[in-house]
């Protein structure tokens, strides 16, 4: 009989939660994106053996395609859990969960409904000194596996000291991927801009929160305002998962806010067009700008892989020489 209980390993003593993208660190984002680029076969099989746990109370097609090949690249096996089958808050605490999923697995990610789930899934293995990391495939709240693959895609794109000239201007939701997007660039020196209807736009404690990492935030209700001269337009769909009852109402409060080939003229003549996806064509995006030459959204959707082979390497490898120790 052996006493191990857990199967997580930290090179950092404890677990290093990432709930969003500022639980990296600068530093910590600046390891992820140069492992990121790595060619793979010159990573530490830091996973050899180990389980990842995937739990999915969303629907997901590239998160969980992407990182079920980025374990698979660092010799560990993932397993996929439809929220169902473990039932967070159903079947038993989210808290349970954590820890019996800890016993088989190096690192807990979850997509979850609710963002408290993952804070309290964070704070249960915490308190049982459990060194699982927990890693937000996203929730209501942000979706900072999106956000290191964008910035991937912006300093591919502009190089990293040029994406700090190219604003990113968001047009849409100030929702997840917004968040975790805008408090990512402002962490490595890019301005953003989000431009909302009326009552969907970020709140007072999320643009304080964007701007405490000192980059340059400027909020507008004019889509026109916030394209001009952006080096990059970025949107999401206007109704999240988990917002299906309110699909009528935000096609009502939305439109205007569609990037199209007159918002996109506004832009600069070297800007880019992001999208998270999915998209819905003819609503926050049209078809001729998604699916036109200055759209990266499939570069965008391939970086998913890249950055969750690097999030997972730093999260579970060897480690830098020094910094980042939490
Ligand atoms: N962008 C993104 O997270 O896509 P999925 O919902 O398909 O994972
Ligand atoms: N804001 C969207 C992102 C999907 C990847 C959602 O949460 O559904």
């Amino acid at each position: 009989m052996t006493g191990d209980l857990y199967s997580g390993v930290s090179n950092r003593g404890k677990a290093h939660h990432v709930l969003d993208v500022d639980d990296l660190g600068p530093d910590g984002i600046e390891e992820v994106l140069s492992l990121a680029e790595r060619d793979p076969r010159s990573l530490v099989r830091s996973l050899e053996g180990a389980g990842v746990a995937l739990v999915f109370e969303k629907p997901s097609a590239r998160t969980r395609n992407s990182s079920e090949l980025a374990v698979v690249a660092l010799g560990g096996h993932p397993v996929y859990i439809q929220g169902a089958e473990v039932g967070i808050d159903e079947r038993e605490t989210a808290e349970d969960v954590a820890r019996t999923l800890a016993c088989y697995h190096r690192v807990l990610c979850a997509r979850v409904m609710d963002h408290t789930s993952l804070v309290r899934m964070a704070a249960g293995l915490d308190a049982a000194g459990v060194p699982v990391p927990v890693v937000n495939l996203l929730s209501d709240r942000a979706h900072p596996c999106q956000a290191l693959a964008d910035l991937l895609t912006l300093r591919q794109h502009f190089g990293t000291e040029g994406a700090r000239d190219h604003p990113v201007a968001y047009i849409g939701d100030a929702n997840n991927v917004w968040r975790s997007l805008a408090i990512a660039a402002s962490m490595t020196g890019i301005p953003t801009r989000i431009a909302s209807p009326g009552g969907y736009g970020p709140s007072a404690e999320d643009v304080a929160l964007v701007r405490s990492f000192g980059g340059d935030l400027v909020v507008t209700g004019d889509p026109a305002e916030a394209a001009v001269g952006a080096g990059a337009l970025y949107t999401d769909v206007w109704s999240s998962m988990g917002q299906e009852d309110e699909v009528a109402t935000r096609r009502v409060a939305f439109a205007g806010f569609c990037i199209d080939e007159g918002l996109l003229a506004r832009a600069a003549s070297d800007a880019i067009v992001m999208h998270c996806l999915p998209a819905h064509r003819g609503e926050e995006i049209s078809a001729g700008v998604v699916d036109g030459p200055r759209s990266v959204v499939w570069q965008q959707a391939a970086n998913r892989m890249h950055s969750m082979r690097g999030l997972l390497a730093w999260l579970t490898g060897p480690g830098p020489a020094s910094g980042s120790e939490q």
